[in-house]
């Protein structure tokens, strides 16, 4: 663990990283960089070891789970490793039947719409997720002083994929039940902030760095919805975190106008997409916090000269920042050209060396 002050070797060479230094908001030789989605998708190192094993089925094997988390620590340089899983990992682990279709995303058997389906979400318990105890082992072993990053999805993200039963543009089911009954809503997010609370203990027990919970698709409420329906289920997670003291990140796509909320929800960091400059969401999330971002994974698709200007907008408006992260808006996309994230890994660490 290192978020508390480290004792010795591994621990203090990590706990004086670039990441974890600019998740605290302490100065830093260089802006450190790491990517949402960066393990997986589009590296051939990946396709190749992950040929004929189904996701959620690699996510359970350790040794593929520890090598598929090394990779673009390897090949990109990258500031901290993320760990290798998915959000509805979890889910699966408590016995809900549900499967992640290539292409398509987490689809669900039996939707979680009643108050009798809610028996469905009993408690996880760190025996149902052993495998990611025995991952995050090996993997600090491997990973010498790089940080690594754990995370789940956020009470609101993951109620969507159960109400709807897969992914979904517009969230109706999943909104019907938070309007149609608010009590029963009340209950489901307070069952899945437990869930997701415990899996995150899980991750820091065995030693991961920082933790980020994503709640991807919140951006699609009002603040006053988020406010009232969403923010008091995440409060639940990032409090019962909070006593072990590793960094935090709450990330969302299209949050602009929650971003100060989603920082008061208690994280220590906030990722923010490409839509509201580093500067203006500084000021949106007030003082105390550090960000992470926001580069468009779509400008990677671009020339490397168009590539580099989009990224010293980002540094620039990062500039006076106290503390920044850099990261991709949202998820590194299927198709990126693995080469391209590795330059802007260099050029990131050779614009921002102090
Ligand atoms: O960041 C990382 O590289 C760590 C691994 C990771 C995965 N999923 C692996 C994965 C992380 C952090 C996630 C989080 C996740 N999963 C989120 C939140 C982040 C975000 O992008 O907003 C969400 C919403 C999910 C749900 C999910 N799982 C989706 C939408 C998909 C994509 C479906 C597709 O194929 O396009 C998945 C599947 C998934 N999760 C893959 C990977 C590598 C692809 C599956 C495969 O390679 O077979």
């Amino acid at each position: 663990r290192t978020g508390d002050t480290p004792a010795t070797g591994r621990q203090t060479e990590t706990y004086d990283s670039a990441f974890l230094r600019a998740c605290r908001r302490e100065p830093v030789p260089h802006t450190p960089v790491w990517f949402m989605r960066q393990a997986g998708r589009s590296l051939p190192e990946y396709l190749k070891v992950r040929e004929g094993i189904g996701m959620l089925d690699s996510c359970m094997r350790p040794e593929l789970v520890t090598e598929i988390t090394l990779q673009p620590v390897r090949r990109h340089k990258v500031d901290a490793a993320i760990y290798f899983s998915d959000i509805v990992v979890p889910l699966k682990a408590i016995g809900i039947d549900l499967d992640i279709k290539p292409g398509v995303g987490p689809v669900v058997a039996e939707p979680i719409r009643t108050r009798e389906d809610l028996r469905r979400l009993r408690d996880l318990t760190p025996d149902d997720v052993h495998y990611v105890t025995e991952a995050i082992g090996m993997l600090t072993r491997e990973l010498g002083p790089t940080p690594l990053i754990g995370f789940a999805g956020a009470p609101y993200t993951l109620a969507s994929y159960l109400v709807e039963g897969g992914p979904s543009r517009n969230h109706e089911n999943t909104k019907a039940l938070m309007y149609g009954d608010p009590e029963l809503w009340a209950d489901l997010l307070d069952r899945l902030a437990g869930i997701t609370a415990a899996f995150l203990k899980v991750q820091i027990e065995a030693g991961a760095s920082a933790v980020q919970l994503f709640d991807s698709w919140v951006g699609s409420l009002a603040p006053a919805d988020y406010r009232r329906s969403v923010m008091p289920a995440s409060v639940k997670v990032f409090d019962a975190v909070a006593p072990y003291g590793v960094p935090r990140i709450h990330f969302g796509v299209g949050t602009g106008e929650l971003l100060g909320l989603m920082g008061e929800a208690g994280a220590d960091v906030v990722g923010v997409d490409w839509r509201v400059p580093m500067d203006e969401a500084a000021r949106r999330v007030g003082p105390g916090k550090a960000l992470q971002g926001n580069l468009d994974p779509a400008v990677l698709f671009s020339t490397p000269e168009a590539v580099r200007a989009k990224t010293g907008e980002v540094l620039d408006a990062a500039a006076g920042l106290e503390g920044h992260i850099f990261n991709l808006g949202h998820g590194v996309l299927p198709t990126t050209d693995p080469d391209a994230l590795t330059r802007l890994v260099a050029d990131v660490h050779e614009r921002t060396a102090r």
